[in-house]
């Protein structure tokens, strides 16, 4: 972003109080009780988290110790015992909420089915069951590749309460990137789909995982479980492979949750990094379940009436802490969508908001931007009214668009929540409260209370006024990250030591840049690493170089970002080929065909530029900088002397 429309953005006028009648139902009904909050964790953080944990959660055994603070180790609620399949279901089934439904599903196409707690509760003890049958034991990883369906929660929740820690991989990642995961996870089973419905298409998600294991590429799999979806035709192999319903139909209903200790881990998800192989975050149970639970209850007001629904896929953390465990911990109604929005069917969320009577509606700006584009029409012949309070996350929300979002789909009445996190935060760390603080367009707000969140330069310090820096956490919060599985280096160095502790003082890292306005609101830019968010989705620019350099064609590849007005960013790749090889439009396509199988679609870069060098400094590393620059068509600024070769941008230039 160029610092004249940072200015610009910094400078927004318009401010959005939280409506009265909002307020004085909502669970924080004011900025003093906000206020108030905040005080009371910055105080005593632990015995602010101890009271919430004691009042908000179910436990079998009380903790010793609030948090045991090592740097960077955090152990939340030792000694204590808990489990979070728990707390999001039978807790609820001797009260009222029995009955209610937990969630609400909306197939593709067309059909759709409601389980309710009770109903939801015995397929997850049912489906524990049969892992426990298959050999899946406590400290057990499973793989979990799924569409967006029930049993994609189903078999979250019975990891959780037989204690085998879940790895979810997107079901839109292909087969190489799903062994690579299941490999560094070790997983033990992998529970897919015969197909998974995307757009208009069917994703064969059972012929993936059968590519993924061929060769024995995974030793550690000795069982598929596979739910019968798309029908279309799969192969089984016999001892491997079964049916999810055959095993689930015999299964008992009977399986108690396992008493885990706070600090298990609960799950691993993978999430791209600036360097190498995407990384195994790690969570572990009782601090993730306080900390998504208080987010959901206080950032989206969950209250016995509403219908809540966040359009994410579980396979991303959006989908773990706000579509499954935030929502069923708070005895909610959660609505879980197969769909997206495609050509076909435009307006299909509106459609499904209305059909449900949504009241709560969390989204992404890259879908909004989608939905401007295509017109006012398509939300206006639907009956969105239902609509009290809306939410955005992913990437920075460009203010036009939350104006339309305002304007469109909340009829001037919702409050938004823009709300700023990641995979390793486990829950919303910056984000307006809709009954206590003001909102503008463009902004996240203000830290969740607990969260010391803050900007600062590379040695640390606090940065002046409204100039820019790195945003940064000073005081571990519950929901955080335990490490990086596998590599407890790797997350000692990518999120602690970034910006040199001192004094014993450690901050967490989050990559992003930040502004703070005279009001002390936060306006997150952007990574300042070398992570492209492309539509809200995380990718790491080496592991694109790496898919392209595994092509035999390419020699050396360098890839960065470039805006992109729906997308936010798209992923233009720098190549240099192998002797022989000639520039084509053939091969670009059978480039970006390549990425898309080492990685996913969702990794398909937008251009590809043949050149006949890349350009470097003298020690051999790419200068980005210049890329990126050149990339968006700007002018190449800045210092260019330690370019090794000048002729290099030159061609470049006229190359573009
Ligand atoms: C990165 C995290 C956990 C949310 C889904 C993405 C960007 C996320 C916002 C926001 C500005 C945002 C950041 C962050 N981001 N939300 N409201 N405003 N930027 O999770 O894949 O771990 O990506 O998404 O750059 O670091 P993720």
């Amino acid at each position: 972003m160029s610092e004249a429309t940072i200015e610009s953005i910094l400078q927004e006028k318009r401010s959005f109080q939280p409506p009265a009648d909002f307020a004085k139902a909502a669970h924080v009904p004011s900025f003093e009780a906000y206020q108030q909050l905040c005080e009371e964790a910055k105080a005593d953080p632990a015995a602010f988290w101890a009271k919430l944990a004691e009042q908000e959660l179910d436990w079998f055994q009380p903790w010793d110790t609030v948090l045991d603070w090592q740097p960077p180790a955090a152990r939340w609620f030792d000694g204590g015992k808990i489990n979070i399949s728990y707390n999001c279901l039978d807790r609820h089934l001797t009260t009222w909420r029995r009955n209610k439904a937990a969630l609400i599903w909306e197939g593709e196409p067309g059909d759709s089915r409601t389980l309710t707690y009770a109903q939801l509760h015995r397929e997850v003890c049912q489906f524990a069951n049969v892992l426990k049958q298959l050999g899946v034991q406590k400290g057990d990883r499973v793989g979990i590749y799924m569409p967006m369906i029930p049993e994609a929660a189903i078999a979250m929740l019975a990891c959780a309460r037989i204690g085998a820690p879940h790895s979810v991989v997107f079901g839109g990642f292909s087969a190489e990137a799903l062994r690579d995961r299941l490999v560094d996870a070790d997983a033990k089973l992998v529970v897919t789909a015969d197909g998974g419905w995307r757009k208009d298409a069917i994703v064969p998600l059972k012929d993936q995982v059968d590519k993924a294991l061929a060769n024995d590429a995974v030793p550690s799999v000795q069982n598929v479980l596979v739910v019968r979806r798309t029908e279309q035709k799969v192969t089984m192999e016999p001892g491997r492979d079964h049916w999810w319903h055959d095993l689930q139909q015999g299964a008992s209903a009977d399986c108690p949750a396992e008493p885990m200790d706070s600090e298990d881990m609960l799950f691993v998800l993978y999430t791209s990094g600036s360097t190498g192989k995407p990384k195994g975050v790690v969570h572990t149970t009782a601090g993730y379940n306080l900390y998504t639970h208080m987010t959901t209850k206080w950032i989206f007001d969950l209250q016995d009436t509403d219908v809540y629904w966040c359009t994410a896929d579980v396979g991303w953390i959006t989908g773990h802490s706000y579509i499954v465990y935030g929502p069923l911990s708070n005895g909610a109604t959660t609505v879980m969508y197969e769909g997206a929005p495609r050509p076909s069917n435009p307006g299909c969320f509106w459609d499904v908001i209305e059909k449900y009577g949504v009241t709560v509606f969390y989204t992404a700006p890259t879908a909004i931007r989608a939905f401007i584009k295509q017109g006012e029409h398509l939300p206006n012949a639907r009956n969105l009214t239902s609509l009290r309070l809306l939410g955005t996350v992913g990437e920075p929300i460009n203010p036009e668009a939350w104006m339309w979002y305002h304007r469109v789909i909340g009829g001037g009445r919702c409050p938004i929540v823009d709300t700023w996190w990641q995979t390793e935060t486990g829950g919303i760390m910056i984000t307006a409260l809709p009954g206590a603080i003001a909102t503008k367009p463009g902004s996240a707000t203000l830290p969740f209370p607990g969260i010391l969140a803050d900007i600062v330069n590379l040695e640390g310090n606090p940065v002046e006024g409204s100039q820019g820096g790195y945003l940064v956490v000073r005081h571990p919060w519950p929901g955080m990250m335990r490490t990086v599985y596998g590599d407890p280096e790797r997350f000692r160095r990518t999120y602690w030591e970034h910006i040199a502790p001192k004094d014993g003082q450690y901050l967490y890292f989050a990559g992003d840049g930040a502004h703070r306005d005279d009001d002390g609101y936060f306006w997150v830019m952007g990574r300042v690493d070398d992570v492209i968010n492309v539509a809200g989705h995380r990718l790491g620019t080496m592991e694109i170089e790496s898919a392209l350099v595994s092509h035999p064609a390419v020699a050396e590849a360098a890839v960065v970002g470039k805006p992109d007005e729906l997308k936010g960013s798209d992923i233009v790749a720098f190549v240099t080929l192998e002797g022989t090889q000639t520039p084509s439009e053939a091969l670009t396509k059978e480039l970006k065909q390549h990425v898309v199988q080492e990685i996913g679609a969702i990794a398909r870069p937008g251009e590809i530029r043949f050149t006949d060098a890349l350009p470097k400094t003298r020690s051999g590393k790419i200068m980005r900088r210049l890329l990126r620059s050149l990339a968006s068509g700007e002018e190449v600024s800045g210092d260019t002397s330690t370019l090794e070769d000048r002729g290099v941008l030159d061609k470049l230039r006229e190359g573009a």
